[in-house]
């Protein structure tokens, strides 16, 4: 039997405010209401059990993204990004263009590169003891992403702002600058980044050939796949290595036992990934009425697949608010998505965040806070403006 969602009014809206430093008691409290909850104020259903994301995302044929993943739908923006923006067969031909770039053994041979590029962004704020460390976050991906697809942004900034700028566009309530500057990013791209790209580089073999298997259509599609690569790395990834830093900051005894056994350092990254998800949403459409585990959706509804609230259910995590990178956990966690639409770059991410691991527990005996930290605003990333932090030796 299905019942309507049940319907929970403005002060359990995730995307308030107040809700986004520390979302973690609200999506408890959206949990506790069942898989599925309606919005009235936004018109959409917010998903929050760890079951119920992971259905949304696998029943990919009645949760469609073709209508957009973001909170503005295609039809009403204009803009639909190749790879989450669309369904099978579209999306099948899109993603099998560039997968073979992203396998995982074609991403170690990224591994040297990266290794050079945390050296060269950590260099200085270890020398000095202490750094703001949203800079060692904003600086690596940039050059990790330039090397794989051969995009050299005008400055780590900028391309920091850009790649802000478009998540928050991806989201509800962003600002008139948010447009402007992801517009600008564009555009960029179109006439001036995808000038003199190196042979190799993925951005060539997109532009070029529809990426290494063929397959993208020339013209927009091309550049758009490349748009969506290129952005995707930035921020993502930077969040990421934020979270790294302020997890460890916080659980010291955490970093002792890293320290003690280096090859904890890949379930560090995932259980930082599982305790504090980067991304907060993206969202699914559906065509017909749909039962969510006894729920019905109906047609022509909004689902926002809440990620984080998904990471810290208490029925797939055992004591799921805990930072522990020994815990085996049951369950995978949900922040690169699941299923069809699964991150194409978390090898990447993921080398990104093992190489700046293994570096740091060469030369950090502790992270300590500075002053503390603050949070960024964005409804879809979870970053931080700042994180000024003591590298402790020993
Ligand atoms: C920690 C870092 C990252 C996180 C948390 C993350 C998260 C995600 C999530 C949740 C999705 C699924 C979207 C959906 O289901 O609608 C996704 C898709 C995607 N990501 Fe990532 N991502 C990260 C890093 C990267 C990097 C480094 C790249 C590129 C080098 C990248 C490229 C993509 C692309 C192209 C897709 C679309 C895949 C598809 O729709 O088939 N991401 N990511």
């Amino acid at each position: 039997m299905t019942t309507a969602a049940p319907t929970v009014t403005d002060d359990l809206d995730p995307f308030r405010v107040e809700h986004l430093d520390d979302p973690y008691p609200l999506y408890a409290a959206l949990r506790d209401r069942g898989p599925a909850v309606h919005l009235p104020d936004r018109d959409v259903w917010l998903v929050s059990t760890y079951s119920a994301v992971s259905e949304v995302l696998r029943n990919y044929k009645q949760f469609r993204s073709g209508l957009g993943t973001s909170y503005i739908r295609v039809a009403d923006s204009g803009f639909r990004f190749p790879f989450i923006d669309n369904d099978p067969p579209e999306h099948t031909r899109i993603r099998r263009s560039v997968q073979g770039r992203f396998h995982r053994a074609e991403v170690e041979k990224m591994t040297t590169a990266v290794r050079g590029f945390v050296r060269e962004v950590c260099s200085s704020p270890l020398a000095e003891g202490a750094a703001d460390v949203t800079t060692i976050a904003k600086a690596l991906p940039n050059l990790t992403i330039r090397d794989l697809t051969g995009v050299t942004a005008p400055d780590t900034d900028r391309m920091a702002a850009w790649a802000d700028a478009v998540f928050h566009v991806l989201g509800p309530d962003f600002e008139p600058r948010h447009m402007d500057l992801t517009l600008e990013s564009l555009d960029w791209l179109a006439t001036t980044g995808v000038l003199d790209l190196p042979m190799r580089s993925l951005g060539r073999e997109i532009l070029d050939n529809g990426g290494c298997a063929g397959g993208l259509h020339e013209g927009q599609e091309r550049l758009f796949a490349l748009a969506s690569i290129w952005i995707a790395g930035i921020d993502t990834t930077n969040a990421l290595i934020n979270i790294l830093f302020d997890a460890f900051a916080r659980h010291p005894e955490q970093w002792a036992a890293l320290r003690a056994d280096r090859s904890l350092i890949p379930a560090a990254v995932e259980e930082a990934l599982r305790w504090d998800a980067p991304i907060r949403m993206f969202l699914r459409r559906t065509v017909d009425p749909v039962d969510l585990q006894g729920v019905t959706i109906p047609a022509d509804a909004d689902v926002v697949a809440i990620f984080p609230a998904a990471n810290r259910d208490p029925l797939a995590f055992t004591d799921p608010d805990s930072f522990d990178i020994t815990a085996r956990r049951r369950n995978k966690h949900l922040s690169f998505g699941a299923s069809i639409h699964l991150c194409l770059g978390a090898p990447v991410a993921r080398l990104e965040a093992t190489e700046l691991l293994s570096h740091l527990a060469d030369h950090v005996g502790r992270f300590e806070f500075v002053a503390e930290p603050v949070r960024a605003k964005s409804r879809v990333i979870r970053n931080f403006e700042s994180l000024p932090i003591r590298f402790v030796r020993g």
